[in-house]
């Protein structure tokens, strides 16, 4: 199988289930961890939506903070694992950066550990572009995704010591092993400039941003997280 082939959605089918046994846990903890003090911050509806919401761990932690909140994934089997977790939860299957809803529809959309998967510029805005159309006028887009250490330093979940990762420039293929579900994918590197055009190329405005840390009350042995952040957060508003 050739790289390309091996990566997005096409490796998501193959690698729904081992995926749909990863909890909010290790370093993706940190992914989470200041989301609901960044809702309480900037205070937003409850109609939310989950744009690549995979398995339903990041619906199900939405649904948890009590919004009323629905998942859409190009991946059939993330789909049906989701279902399979919480099938009180509306999910559906759509193609990249077509969502089926009329404009103006969601106060919220989130979008965890998705936008790595996307290997264009062009279909990245897409996506943006599509997200603001179905966000009510001040609703939020919020993006949780790579920063630029993530795929050069070691982490307590994710290893990274690979050739492939040396000297990445945006757009290439960053190779990455989750360890507690012992998953290893491709993932393309985007640098925060590409977040940052991405942003300026569309009609949203940067409101907030995040590099989460590590910290030592959180009842992990921290690798790098406590230096250095794995993920980038934007909060974006239409
Ligand atoms: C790493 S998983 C993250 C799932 C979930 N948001 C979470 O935090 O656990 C990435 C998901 O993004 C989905 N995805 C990839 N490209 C997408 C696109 N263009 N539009 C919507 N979903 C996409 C994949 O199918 C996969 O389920």
């Amino acid at each position: 199988m050739d790289l390309k082939a091996m990566t997005s959605a096409s490796n998501w089918h193959h690698d729904a289930t081992a995926y749909s046994k990863l909890e909010i846990t290790g370093t993706g903890y940190l992914a989470f961890k200041y989301i609901p003090a960044l809702l309480e911050k900037h205070q937003c509806g409850n109609k939310a939506l989950d744009y690549g919401c995979g398995a339903g761990r990041s619906t199900r932690f939405l649904k948890n903070l009590g919004l009323d909140v629905e998942g859409v994934d190009v991946s059939s089997e993330m789909i049906a694992a989701a279902v399979n977790a919480d099938d009180n939860i509306p999910y559906m299957v759509i193609n990249s950066a077509e969502i089926p809803k009329k404009d103006n529809t969601y106060d919220l959309v989130f979008c965890s550990l998705v936008l790595f998967d996307i290997s264009t510029h062009n279909e990245l805005e897409k996506v943006f572009n599509e997200v603001h159309r179905v966000l009510k006028n001040g609703g939020l887009f919020i993006i949780i995704t790579a920063s630029e250490h993530m795929y050069v330093n070691d982490w307590v979940s994710l290893k990274t010591d690979f050739p492939e990762n040396k000297n990445l420039t945006s757009g290439a293929l960053a190779k990455i092993k989750i360890r507690e579900i012992d998953l290893t994918l491709y993932d393309y590197y985007w640098t925060d400039s590409d977040y940052k055009d991405l942003i300026s190329d569309t009609n949203f405005s940067l409101v907030d941003f995040l590099n989460p840390l590590g910290g030592e009350d959180d009842g992990y042995e921290w690798i790098s997280e406590k230096t250095l952040s794995p993920y980038g957060i934007y909060v974006l508003k239409k």
